[in-house]
């Protein structure tokens, strides 16, 4: 067989451990040869490829990013653009395609399959919040950075009596801000599946201080105030129809600054939590992907997706995969409030 591998929307630490694993087990095990695709659904759109092989995916499991190149091209959005994508892999000879990514690019392989293609999906996020998988690779290092940064947060704060805020990634899903700020200590945790209360947020935090402690405010970009109290600017919308988010921690170190006299300070973490080398547990994750997408491949098992079940590798129908997005239950979030304040 000729596999086509590519990997598109945001770069997520452990995508350069799937491909390693998909080409060396795709080769050496059965007899596969690979074409690699540059920067998403760009590549097979415009016939941008480039060598993938064992030589070309030797020493880069512990590097972040993906030597692929990545991009939120959406072919279904350009006029033609599937139909140009099945001449393209047709002309390379490619009888087989590994999408690595989140729920845009695994949306558009479960579009692919539909028209008869050769297509399995690897889950990739740091955000965690794909469904039909319990984890996805990224995650855990995303966390981690979050918590480093968290951790140092904490002495500063106490020493000059400052509100913290953390502005961490989770455009829908408050899986980073969760983890990280339960690891970290936080003593407020926002999350976009539950509207916060600023005077609720402000009590937290005068709380906090009356007991001689500075607090540290963790807020997902998505986090938004309930209904009528808070106001909100809107960014501009990629070729997904997202918002570009990024601006809650200003608004909040504003908000709470004025609500409560206290100093506050904001410190956005952006896509430092995507960059530089996987943890051992996402390149693990990753590996193991990579490895049973080939085979659920070289099987002829089509328009799957690879997941984490426990600790079990299976194989869910894309479809499924992307039918709506993994929200942190309320349960989980509330279990979480006694820390607060
Ligand atoms: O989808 C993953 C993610 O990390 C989101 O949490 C975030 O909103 C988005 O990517 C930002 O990505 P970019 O700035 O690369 O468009």
């Amino acid at each position: 067989m000729r596999i086509g591998v590519l990997t598109g929307g945001g770069d997520c630490p452990g995508l350069n451990a799937v491909i390693r694993a998909i080409v060396r087990k795709g080769s050496e095990v059965y007899g596969h040869d690979f074409v690699g695709f540059h920067d998403g659904w760009k590549g097979p759109l415009e016939n941008d490829t480039l060598t993938l092989d064992v030589a070309t995916t030797r020493g880069i499991l512990p590097r972040g990013g993906t030597i692929l190149g990545s991009s939120r091209t959406n072919p279904i959005k350009v006029e033609g653009g599937v139909e140009r994508i099945e001449k393209n892999l047709k002309t390379l000879g490619v009888d087989g395609l590994i999408a690595i990514g989140g729920e845009d690019t695994l949306g558009v392989a479960t579009a692919l399959a539909g028209h008869g293609l050769n297509v399995v999906g690897v889950p990739k996020t740091i955000d965690n919040d794909l469904n039909a998988t319990d984890y996805t690779f990224g995650f855990d290092t995303a966390v981690q950075i979050a918590v480093d940064a968290i951790d140092r947060l904490h002495t500063t704060a106490e020493s000059h009596h400052r509100v913290l805020i953390v502005e961490v990634m989770g455009r829908h899903a408050g899986w980073i801000a969760l983890h990280s700020g339960l690891a970290g200590g936080a003593n407020v945790i926002l999350i976009p599946e539950r509207p916060f209360d600023i005077a609720e947020v402000c009590t937290y935090i005068e709380k906090r201080f009356a007991r001689h402690y500075a607090p540290i405010v963790v807020v997902a970009e998505g986090a938004t105030p309930k209904e009528g109290t808070m106001a909100l600017q809107q960014g501009d919308l990629d070729a997904f129809g997202h918002v570009r988010l990024g601006g809650i921690g200003q608004v909040l170190e504003q908000e709470i600054q004025a609500r409560t006299g206290f100093e506050s300070r904001q410190t956005v973490l952006g896509h430092v939590q995507r960059g530089g080398t996987p943890t051992a547990f996402d390149r693990v994750l990753a590996t193991r992907f990579g490895l049973h997408a080939i085979d659920a491949l070289h099987d002829g098992d089509s328009g799957v997706m690879v997941a984490l079940r426990g600790t079990d590798i299976v194989r869910v129908p894309l479809s499924e995969a992307t039918a709506e997005l993994k929200l942190v239950p309320l349960e989980r979030y509330e279990e979480v409030e006694v820390f607060f304040g």
